[in-house]
């Protein structure tokens, strides 16, 4: 297919090629055709009746993007990437399928697919000089975070802390550096005197100091910072960091884990701390989900 598609994002995405393995990411590339604007017609459908979204929340999506051609205007290109094959299956198992056939019959459209398997570990050196990614534009990245192992509301006595795991997910995803924020105050706490401390500590205004220096974030355009939802905000000892570091002029991504608040205020008290820093919207995961949330870490990260 030689058209030149309109958005170039799919540039980064069709380092794709096929492969006869069984495991990993799989992308369908289909191309749905008709007539008088009717393809067009259908994707505006499948958008504002919330159908293309439900997929996008589905568990194991990746993609769920629709793209015009230029060379063919009747044809939409739509690229559709799961997980897995597992996670395939199961999307094409649901009520959802059924929606889309009668979108198609409605606006009598042909389809033509490809399928892929994501190869993207295959890359020569060769390709990667070639190939600018969005999160190259990450690559001075940094993840400052606080995460607390030990007992902890719903997934019991962690050796990992959950917002350890999620940072631990963008330094590998992303290639970007990290620095845990650090303090042996709650060591060994059980759960209930855990909350009750952290609730008094944040009613006082406390700043618990952390282990070591702040790290020099001169070289970094990008910093993630993430911990915990502890009382509808960050821990404190993230804010003793806080006033340690200047963030003017970077971009600031505010991640949590939690139980139920989202992000609660913590990307609004981050605002509120750096207010020349430019503080995204931010991304939030239960704390008992990070284990197996990789893919939702990875979507987020390349919807950025
Ligand atoms: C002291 C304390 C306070 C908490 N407060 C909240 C809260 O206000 N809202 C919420 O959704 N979860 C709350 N949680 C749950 C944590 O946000 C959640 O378990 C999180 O994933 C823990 O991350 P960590 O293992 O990285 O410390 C609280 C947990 C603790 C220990």
């Amino acid at each position: 297919m030689r058209a030149r598609l309109l958005n170039i994002g799919l540039l980064a995405l069709s380092v794709i090629v096929m492969s006869c393995k069984q495991n990993g990411p799989i992308t369908m590339n289909l191309y749905y055709t008709g007539q008088n604007g009717s393809a067009l017609k259908f994707v505006q459908e499948m958008e504002s009746t919330g159908t293309a979204d439900a997929i996008r929340q589905e568990e194991g999506n990746l993609r769920y993007e629709y793209f015009i051609s230029q060379d063919q205007p009747e044809t939409v290109l739509l690229i559709d990437s799961w997980a897995s094959q597992e996670a395939l299956d199961a999307h094409h198992a649901t009520p959802m399928m059924q929606t889309i056939a009668s979108l198609r019959e409605k606006y009598d459209l042909t389809m033509r697919a490809e399928r892929y398997h994501r190869a993207d570990e295959d890359l020569t050196a060769a390709d990667q000089i070639f190939i600018r990614t969005k999160t190259d534009k990450m690559s001075k990245s940094i993840v400052l975070f606080f995460s607390h192992a030990g007992d902890n509301y719903s997934v019991g006595n962690v050796e990992v802390g959950n917002t350890k795991i999620v940072a631990d997910y963008i330094t590998d995803i992303i290639g970007a550096d990290q620095f845990e924020i650090v303090t042996h105050k709650y060591d060994g706490m059980a759960y209930t005197p855990l909350i009750e401390l952290a609730k008094k500590e944040a009613a006082d205004g406390e700043l618990p100091p952390y282990e070591g220096k702040a790290p020099d974030l001169t070289a970094y355009d990008t910093v993630f910072i993430g911990g915990p939802v502890w009382w509808g905000t960050y821990p404190q000892v993230m804010f003793t960091l806080f006033k340690d570091i200047n963030l003017d002029g970077k971009t600031v991504i505010p991640f949590t884990t939690h139980e139920g608040s989202g992000l609660a205020s913590c990307a609004s008290d981050v605002k509120k701390k750096f207010p020349k820093a430019n503080v995204t919207q931010g991304f939030s995961i239960y704390g008992h989900e990070v284990r197996s949330g990789k893919a939702k870490v990875e979507k987020w990260l390349k919807s950025l």
